[in-house]
This record gives C-alpha cells, sequence and structure tokens, in this order.
C-alpha cells in the first residue's frame, strides 16, 4: 500500500516533469506574487539584502525574483530536476551570485544548510501537511526554527486553509477544477474526508494545439489540511508564535472559508 510520503516522490520526482510544467506556466505570476513577498517581509522586519530560505522552493518561481529584490536566498527543493531550472532561471536572469541551490528533504534541512538564515519561507501550499499528520509538521517546523537566526521570521505563505475547503466543498461538493494555463490544461478531482482532514487530488495533464487535447499523463497527491487555530498550535510547538495573519500576498484580512493563510510568525 502506498505510504503518504510515496506521492511526493511520484508527484514531484517520478512524473516531477507534469508539476514543472504548471511552475514554468506560472512564472510570470511568481515575478508579482515576489514583489509582494518582498513588501511583507521588509514590513516585518526583513529588509533587502538579509539571508532567506525557500523551502520547497521549485524551479525558483518566487525565490529567483526575490534574488532580483536583493535577498540572498537559499533555495531548497527535494527534486534535483527543479533546482537545476532553478539555478538555470538564476542565471538568465543575473542573480546567481545571490541564489544558493539545495537538492534535499526539507525534513533535514538542518542537516544541510548553515544556521542563521533571517527569515524561512514556505509558498503556495508546500511540505505542511505533506507527510500526513501534524506530528510530522511539528518536526519540520522544529527543524527550521533550528537554522533561523534567534530573531528569525518564518512566512507561511499561500496555505491551503481547511475552513476555505470545507466552505468550497458545502457549496460545489468539490467538482472537478480546471486550470487553463496557455499550452497546458490541468483537471482535478479533489475529494476532502472531513474526519481526517485529509485532502486528496488527482491532476490530469494535457497539452492544448489548436482544438486538440492530448493526455501528458496522471498524479495524485494527498495532504492534511488544518484551520489556522490548529496551525498556529504546531507553530508554537515547533518554537514559532504568530506575528501576523494575512488573507493574502497584499495583506489583505484573512476570512475564515473566504482566504488562504498567509502567517508570519517569529522565533521564541
Ligand atoms: C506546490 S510546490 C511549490 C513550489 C514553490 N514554493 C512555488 O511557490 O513555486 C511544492 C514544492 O515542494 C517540493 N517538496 C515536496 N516535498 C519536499 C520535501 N520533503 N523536501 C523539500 N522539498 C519538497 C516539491 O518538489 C515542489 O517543488
Amino acid at each position: 500500500m502506498e505510504t503518504v510520503d510515496d506521492w511526493i516522490t511520484e508527484f514531484f520526482i517520478r512524473k516531477g516533469r507534469l508539476f514543472g510544467e504548471v511552475l514554468e506556466a506560472d512564472r510570470g505570476r511568481g515575478v508579482e506574487e515576489a514583489r509582494q513577498i518582498a513588501a511583507l517581509l521588509e514590513k516585518h522586519g526583513v529588509p533587502r539584502g538579509s539571508r532567506i530560505i525557500e523551502l520547497g522552493c521549485g524551479s525558483g518561481r518566487i525565490s529567483v525574483p526575490l534574488a532580483r529584490e536583493g535577498y540572498r536566498v537559499a533555495c531548497l527543493d527535494i527534486s534535483p530536476e527543479y533546482v537545476e531550472e532553478a539555478l538555470e532561471y538564476a542565471r538568465s536572469m543575473g542573480v546567481e551570485e545571490r541564489v544558493e541551490g539545495i537538492v534535499g528533504d526539507a525534513w533535514r534541512v538542518d542537516e544541510l544548510v548553515e544556521e542563521g538564515y533571517n527569515a524561512a519561507l514556505i509558498v503556495w501550499t508546500t511540505l505542511i501537511g505533506y507527510r500526513g499528520s501534524p506530528e510530522a509538521d511539528v518536526e519540520l517546523l522544529s527543524r527550521i526554527r533550528r537554522v533561523t537566526a534567534p530573531n528569525g521570521k518564518l512566512f507561511i505563505l499561500k496555505q491551503t486553509d481547511r475552513d476555505l475547503v470545507v466552505t468550497r466543498n458545502a457549496q460545489c461538493r468539490m467538482e472537478a477544477v480546471t486550470s487553463d494555463l496557455g499550452s497546458l490544461l490541468v483537471i482535478e478531482r479533489p475529494r476532502f474526508d472531513p474526519v481526517t482532514s485529509m485532502l486528496e487530488n488527482t491532476w490530469t495533464y494535457y497539452r492544448k494545439t489548436g482544438d486538440e487535447l492530448k493526455l501528458l499523463g496522471k498524479a495524485g497527491f494527498r495532504m492534511r489540511i488544518y484551520t489556522v487555530t490548529e496551525l498556529v498550535e504546531i507553530a508554537s510547538k515547533a518554537g514559532w508564535r504568530l506575528e501576523a495573519l494575512y488573507g493574502d500576498l497584499t495583506q489583505g484580512p484573512y476570512i475564515p472559508g473566504k482566504t488562504s493563510i498567509n502567517m508570519v510568525l517569529k522565533a521564541f
């Protein structure tokens, strides 16, 4: 039987080319999001020039534009292919000296990098919940705590909120969601179990050429999702206290059931 970890290898490595196309299609949006994240970092005492680490950075959609904004960024991901793409992206933007690529498991971050980062970033429903249990997430955030400076900050951004999933489920019964990404079409089939708070999803990828759709492949994931209350509790067990909560990257208000979770935490 598949364990919760197996899907990570399947989704991001074995069939990682499929999701890699989504990351690529989203690069333009990444530039705008990085600008908003830079404003958030500045507001919370992490000015340009600071050392930051993005965990689960993918192909550098956020990390590379943040380096362009002036940050010194460590870009860590479990996929060697995505990290190589991030470094290539950094070279093409002329910021390679401010981007360090690290291939490895975020649950071992303290064994992979030096300590002292001014901030750690986790963006776009990444890592948290992937191993299916709150204990695994306390472990992850504790390890991140070890590599941040004593007054370091943790930014958990664009994180799926259980309240939002429950509301959507009630309104539209989580029917298939279609995302049109230019020459790529992705059909998601989410299923949510309110008892276990596990969200399962299968993504089917198609290439669009004119009116034709060519099936590229299918990959699924299975993750635990949390309410804000649960996430704050998990973070506090790992040495992080909530400093601010927003509904989006533009610092709009957090509204349960309507927005994603965007939280800034400080080390204690
Ligand atoms: C949803 S993507 C987000 C990518 C990036 N944060 C962004 O916003 O474009 C999740 C990323 O986490 C990475 N990942 C998954 N499990 C990981 C692990 N255990 N350690 C490090 N990276 C991991 C995946 O390879 C993928 O690039």
